[in-house]
């Protein structure tokens, strides 16, 4: 019996829409969840919005509406587009839901009854816009942090929550279970909070300031706030303490937050937990920032990246994978629409995209659609290395998914794209298809291939789980397989012989130059902008001799960072010296049909003739080889 799987998001404030940082949290909570679904695993997921507090008093004021009606609107935007981005969560839990509400009174009651509240008067620098205080060391230069305003100073009388008396338990645990807050960084920050001592955190506000909030159980004249209403969400969703859910997913609990809510989680929660006696969870993974422009995102800015404009641009699933593979889990990241569409274009549109039209037009072309027989010839050492390739491609996708490196899992698997484009060239099923005595080893190669993209197809479910289905549909698998399990993508042969597959489709329609005028809100689109050159004439072009060519060899310049000497077949077979090391590796490249100009003038680069030049589409310091949709003879014209 497989261990479950239980995966949270933080539950978002309601005082802004949901954003691009909103939507990441969220994704990676997904794909998490996806992957213990392939793996087997019962999972639970949850997500949800944070609705008390003075934030929310005032974003409702400012609406002119009562913070009932504003939370209820609010938390709809993010149930309405989680679904749009491809999330499918098990429970959306709200905090001002009574059931939420009567399992925080009965925590509080627990710990207070256990003497771990107490009620003291407080005098310290609070500052209204995080509604908190802040202790001395927290201020810079006297100065809120974050708001950079001069906290005002208030004396009251509250609740507080004895946590210093847990601190060396908790450095002690987090010493002992080192994968208890990953990646190291954020472990390591925890542990140099914990170096100075902790002061008590202060629970209640009095509701003569606030009243949207829980009334404590053993004070009616006093709310609790943020931190012991918010955190609760993880266990009360589960129906804490006597629902099967909470016996069976609380073990197995995987928080996923973002650096900025780091010491609540790693230090607060772990406390409150230890104080109700309650088991900690299990891990909590934390992710960096996304900004935008070099820079926070922020409504002042005017650079918030609502996920919904980009969905209807490019496609949810793309959108999630590019997230996914330009974010390095616990760094921060660059969000920048024109590396969007590089990728998109590029992984999407041209790797995986073209690799898959190719195949299922050579199955339509040579087998009317039909899956040809996969042991119709005798194995060659070629098809063998194809298999154990893509096994060793599962495993290595495996270890990026269970360590959070989601862009290595990536990775793994546009690796094994590159290869089985590599494997279709190699082969070229186009040349078998001349001759009948090589009927079966074609049959053979195709059957090879369309397995190939059978485990990618499940691989990369996760990660775009729609257009994954629409794949794995084109490939003839049962619809109700839905998606396939990590065990199957282990397994070879499944694909059916004698299946008949449906007409193949443009999995990724590439980005064009006109999509980008639809840009998101308050952030201008790139244009690319071109160079000024002299009209020619058709006949100056026609001059110019243009081929599809294929690598047969590829290998870096010995002394140059940017040069690789290729040797290619252009109907005939010559040497060129290209500068796009900087965007390729040689392994890359062979085997792939490039765009040779053929009767340039022959040059010495590095001391080595290049007989040509191909074209590249070049953006700075990239590049993007040009290539044709679907293979061509090497030599073929190119008008
Ligand atoms: N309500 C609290 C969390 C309580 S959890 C018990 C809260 N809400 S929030 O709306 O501010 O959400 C913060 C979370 O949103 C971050 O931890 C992260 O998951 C996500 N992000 C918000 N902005 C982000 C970026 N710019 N980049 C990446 N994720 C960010 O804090």
């Amino acid at each position: 019996m497989k261990e479950p799987f239980y995966v949270t998001t933080p539950i978002y404030y309601v005082n802004a829409r949901p954003h691009l940082g909103h939507a990441y949290t969220t994704i990676v909570a997904d794909v998490a969840n996806r992957y213990h679904q392939i793996c087997g695993q019962e999972t639970y997921f949850l997500t949800g919005t944070d609705e008390h507090g003075d934030k929310v008093v005032r974003a409702a004021r400012e609406e002119g509406l009562s913070p009932m009606v504003y939370v209820d609107q609010v938390s709809k935007l993010f149930r309405d587009l989680w679904p749009k981005i491809h999330i499918k969560y098990d429970y959306f839990i709200r905090t001002t839901n009574p059931d939420h509400i009567s399992i925080v009174r009965d925590l509080l009651q627990k710990i207070y009854d256990a003497g771990d509240i107490y009620f003291s008067e407080y005098e310290g620098a609070y500052c209204f816009g995080c509604e908190r205080f802040y202790t001395e060391r927290e201020l810079v230069n006297g100065r809120c942090p974050d708001h950079k305003t001069v906290p005002e100073v208030i004396k009251e009388s509250n609740y507080f929550f004895r946590m210093s008396r847990y601190q060396d338990w908790l450095i002690e645990y987090i010493n002992t279970h080192p994968d208890f807050i990953t990646p190291d960084r954020y472990r390591n920050e925890v542990l140099a909070f914990l170096r100075e001592p902790l002061d008590d955190l202060c629970i209640s506000r009095p509701k003569s300031r606030l009243k949207w909030g829980i009334t404590l159980p053993f004070d009616e004249q006093y709310v609790t706030y943020v931190w012991f209403d918010a955190l609760v969400n993880y266990v009360s969703a589960l129906g804490y303490p006597d629902d099967k859910r909470f016996k069976t997913f609380w073990p197995v609990a995987h928080h996923i937050v973002a650096k900025d809510i780091l010491k609540p989680h790693g230090i607060y929660w772990p406390i409150i937990l230890k104080a109700a006696g309650i088991p900690l969870y299990r891990r909590l993974h934390v992710h960096g920032y996304w900004n935008v422009d070099q820079g926070k995102m922020s409504k002042s800015l005017g650079n918030v990246v609502d996920p919904l404009d980009l969905i209807d641009v490019y496609g949810a699933d793309a959108f999630r994978y590019f997230l996914m593979r330009e974010m390095v889990f616990g760094l921060d990241a660059s969000f920048n629409e024109k590396s969007m569409i590089q990728r998109i274009n590029s992984d999407l549109a041209n790797d995986l995209g073209n690799l898959f039209s190719r195949s299922l037009t050579m199955v339509h072309k040579y087998f009317d659609g039909i899956v040809p027989q996969g042991d119709a010839a005798p194995e060659s050492s070629l098809d063998r290395d194809m298999k154990l390739y893509v096994m060793k491609a599962i495993g290595d996708y495996q270890k990026g998914m269970e360590s959070f490196a989601f862009h290595k899992a990536l990775v793994a698997i546009w690796q094994l794209v590159n290869y089985i484009n590599r494997y279709i060239d190699i082969t070229a099923p186009w040349e078998l298809a001349k001759k009948k005595s090589q009927h079966k080893q074609l049959q053979m190669v195709l059957y090879n291939i369309l397995e190939g993209l059978r485990v990618i197809a499940g691989l990369l479910y996760p990660f775009m789980p729609e257009r994954c289905l629409v794949m794995q549909r084109h490939l003839g698998m049962p619809s109700a397989a839905h998606f396939q399990k990590l065990e199957d993508l282990r397994t070879w042969g499944k694909t059916i012989p004698g299946t008949k597959l449906p007409k193949t489709i443009t999995l990724f329609p590439r980005i064009e130059k006109d999509n980008l005028k639809l840009s998101r809100r308050g952030v201008p689109a790139t244009e690319p902008s071109f160079e000024a050159k002299p009209e020619i004439s058709v006949e100056t072009f026609q001059q110019i001799d243009i081929r599809v060519a294929r690598v047969l060899h590829a290998e870096h310049v010995r002394g140059s960072k940017d040069l690789i000497k290729l040797k290619v077949d252009a109907g005939d077979v010559r040497t060129i010296v290209a500068g796009i090391a900087k965007s390729y590796e040689p392994e890359d490249l062979t085997g792939k049909q490039v765009i040779l100009v053929a009767n340039l003038k022959p040059a010495k680069l590095m001391g080595i003739l290049s007989q040509g030049m191909i074209l590249v589409a070049a953006d700075g310091d990239t590049c993007r080889l040009l290539t044709v949709d679907s293979p061509c003879e090497p030599g073929t014209a190119v008008m």
